[in-house]
């Protein structure tokens, strides 16, 4: 099978490229900056094409002749206010890549959103809802199957969850938390993988599909799960929403925006599933605390002695 997926340079693309040409496909990543690419240039049968995504008329041309198309592209933020970013990202790109693919003769998109789509207040989360509209409304007249999914949290060794705060945390004495109480079901990268292996071996195509893993964090709970993984001495601490409103106001300013107030208003919502499409999927999930100390390991004190003790177990058995 080809696929071409437009977002193929950043995280979740990254495992999604090197599992699609490890099962045989031929992939193209789509990237506005090829040298961002780099980590992807060895693996076998993957095309690094750079252009602006955009460009309907070079997209249309690049999608001839793939079987899917998948669309990664995303942002948490915006450099402005107000949802224009957003919308372009989550909206406008959609537009152009469904009409590309009608052009292109491309019968098949997978199109990653994210939970609570289209609910809620946050630019972010009213975009995401927009796009899934357009992609449905495509899947209505007949002549795309669009497969949506919703994930939660996506964790992983290279992700920018656990690493943001992994950072934060050596940063700083005291890490405040807004909507510290804040639910995630955080959903392993390699299981949101086999989940687009499967669809596009056309199991489950054109449904919505939420993806969470096998446990549920307070964000809270997580953060300092994570201080203790890394042996850090810490205060992590919750934030009435006065406060945590406040953050967000205040690094709307912060050059790169490592938190916003439409970050604090997605944060309303609880990133949990309402229904989980990995069972109907037949993928059994993995839960952050079974898979993430595997790479935590060695990034702090406890962990190596937890790791250490373990190894005497397995020696002395
Ligand atoms: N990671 C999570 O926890 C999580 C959770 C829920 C949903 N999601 C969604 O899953 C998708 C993949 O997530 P990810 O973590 O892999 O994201 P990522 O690492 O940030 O990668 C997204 C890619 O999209 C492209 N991109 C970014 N902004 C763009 C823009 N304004 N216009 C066009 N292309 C743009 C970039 O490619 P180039 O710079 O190479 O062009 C980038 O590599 C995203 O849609 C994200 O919102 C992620």
């Amino acid at each position: 099978m080809k696929v071409l997926i437009l977002g193929g340079s950043g995280f979740v693309g990254s495992h999604l490229t090197r599992r699609l040409s490890r099962d045989g496909h031929a992939v193209t990543v789509v990237t506005r900056y090829a040298p961002g690419c780099k980590h992807l240039s060895v693996v076998p049968q993957t095309t690094i094409r750079q252009f602006d995504p955009y460009d309907e008329g070079r997209l249309a041309k690049e999608l001839a002749g793939h079987d899917a198309a998948v669309n990664l592209v995303g942002i948490l933020n915006e450099r402005g206010f107000g949802g224009k970013g957003f919308e372009r990202a989550h909206v406008t790109l959609i537009d152009c890549l469904l009409r590309a693919c009608r052009e292109a003769g491309v019968e098949r998109l997978v199109q990653m959103s994210s939970l609570n789509a289209g609910r809620g207040e946050s630019h972010y989360l009213r975009t995401r809802g927009e796009g899934e509209a357009r992609v449905r409304a495509a899947a209505k007249e007949g002549w795309i199957t669009g497969t949506i999914f919703r994930p939660s949290t996506i964790f992983g060794p290279d992700d920018s969850f656990l690493n943001r705060f992994a950072t934060l945390l050596k940063l700083s004495p005291v890490l405040p938390l807004a909507r510290p109480q804040a639910k995630f079901a955080p959903v392993y990268v390699d299981d949101v993988v086999e989940a687009f292996a499967r669809v596009l071996e056309g199991r489950h195509a054109g449904k919505t599909l939420e993806l969470c893993g096998s446990e549920t964090w307070a964000l809270v709970d997580l953060v300092r799960w994570l201080r203790d993984q890394l042996s850090l001495r810490r205060a992590v601490i919750g934030l009435p929403d006065i406060l945590g409103r406040a953050q967000g106001l205040a690094f709307d300013f912060v050059p790169g925006k490592p938190f916003s107030s439409d970050n604090f208003r997605s944060l309303k919502l609880d990133s949990v599933c309402s229904s989980n499409g990995f069972s109907a999927l037949g993928i059994e999930p993995w839960g952050l605390s079974e898979r993430a100390p595997s790479w935590l390991e060695g990034r702090g004190k406890q962990a190596r002695y937890q790791h250490y003790r373990r190894q005497a177990r397995r020696e002395r058995s």
